[in-house]
């Protein structure tokens, strides 16, 4: 069923545990995310960033609406959550089109404006019923920057400042930069997890993990254990099914039925969602 994310992400905390979100792009994606889900028997949360509307030619509503006719028929709790917004406009559309909370990312902004801009969006958002997760410190790699080196300024959350990030904004979570980085191809970031519970003692705010797929397995399971609750996930779903129909289309050049590699494509990625629910209890993930 639909439920809400902040009800995901609460019930995550009381139990020291996480919820996965996971990207949808295609309706594919947003069917593998509640397959692997439902075969690990765990909640989930079903996010739509800025970037994917824009590949939608800018609509939210047609992917939003599959994902919520999806949710409301799967076997286990799903959120609907709209990723990295920055834009006013979309932020607007988030309650009618389905979505019980949204990110909203002013992280790129010098730290007053961050927290003017989300003082701003939180309190509207607040008004319309919204959960709303932000960003301190800047989590590099998004919309195609190279990943920001560890000791960039601003490439870490510093907790005093976050302290008053979350007293003065309002939000609900808090994004925080501690070495994981988005879009990585490799599951190689070390999590600096000195600074993550220097975080998590200083913060009374769930903490979300961004960039997760870089991130191995028993490093999320320590975040997880050290005070991460929303764990996001994006580009391993991608790799699993680019990969599976590059497998696919090479062994078949003959192929032209877009189902006969869709399904591969979407099969990957269930188990992808699967391995990763799973590697955020323990060290070993299948
Ligand atoms: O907000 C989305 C996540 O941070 C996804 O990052 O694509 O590197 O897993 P990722
Ligand atoms: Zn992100």
């Amino acid at each position: 069923p639909l439920v809400t994310t902040g009800e995901l992400v609460t019930r995550a905390a009381a139990t020291h545990s996480a919820v996965a979100a996971f990207n949808i792009i295609t309706l594919e994606h947003v069917e593998a995310v509640l397959a692997g889900a439902e075969s690990v028997g765990a909640p989930v949360v079903l996010q739509v960033s800025e970037n994917a509307v824009k590949f939608r030619y800018g609509r939210l509503l047609p992917l939003a609406r599959a994902a919520v006719a999806a949710a409301e028929r799967a076997a286990v709790p799903v959120g609907l959550h709209l990723d990295h917004v920055q834009s006013d406009d979309l932020l607007r559309q988030a309650p009618d089109a389905g979505f019980s909370s949204v990110m909203y990312d002013a992280a790129r902004l010098p730290y007053d404006e961050n927290l003017a801009a989300t003082r701003a969006a939180a309190d509207w958002a607040h008004a319309q019923g919204l959960w709303v997760e932000a960003e301190l410190g800047r989590i590099g790699g998004k919309n195609g920057e190279s990943p920001l080196d560890a000791h960039a300024p601003g490439a870490r959350t510093d907790p005093g400042e976050a302290r008053a990030f979350v007293a003065e904004s309002g939000v609900d979570a808090l994004a925080v930069a501690i070495g994981s980085s988005h879009a990585m191809t490799t599951r190689t970031a070390a999590l600096d997890h000195t600074l993550l519970k220097h975080l998590a003692d200083t913060l009374d705010v769930p903490l979300v993990l961004h960039g997760s797929s870089g991130v191995p397995d028993g490093e999320l399971a320590k975040a997880v254990a050290g005070g991460i609750t929303k764990i996001n996930v994006g580009t391993a779903l991608n790799i699993a099914m680019t990969d599976a129909i590059r497998e696919f289309l090479a062994a078949h050049p003959e192929a032209v039925d877009s189902r006969t590699y869709l399904s591969v494509g979407r099969e990957a990625m269930v188990r992808a969602v699967a391995g990763i629910i799973r590697g955020l209890t323990g060290p070993t993930a299948t």
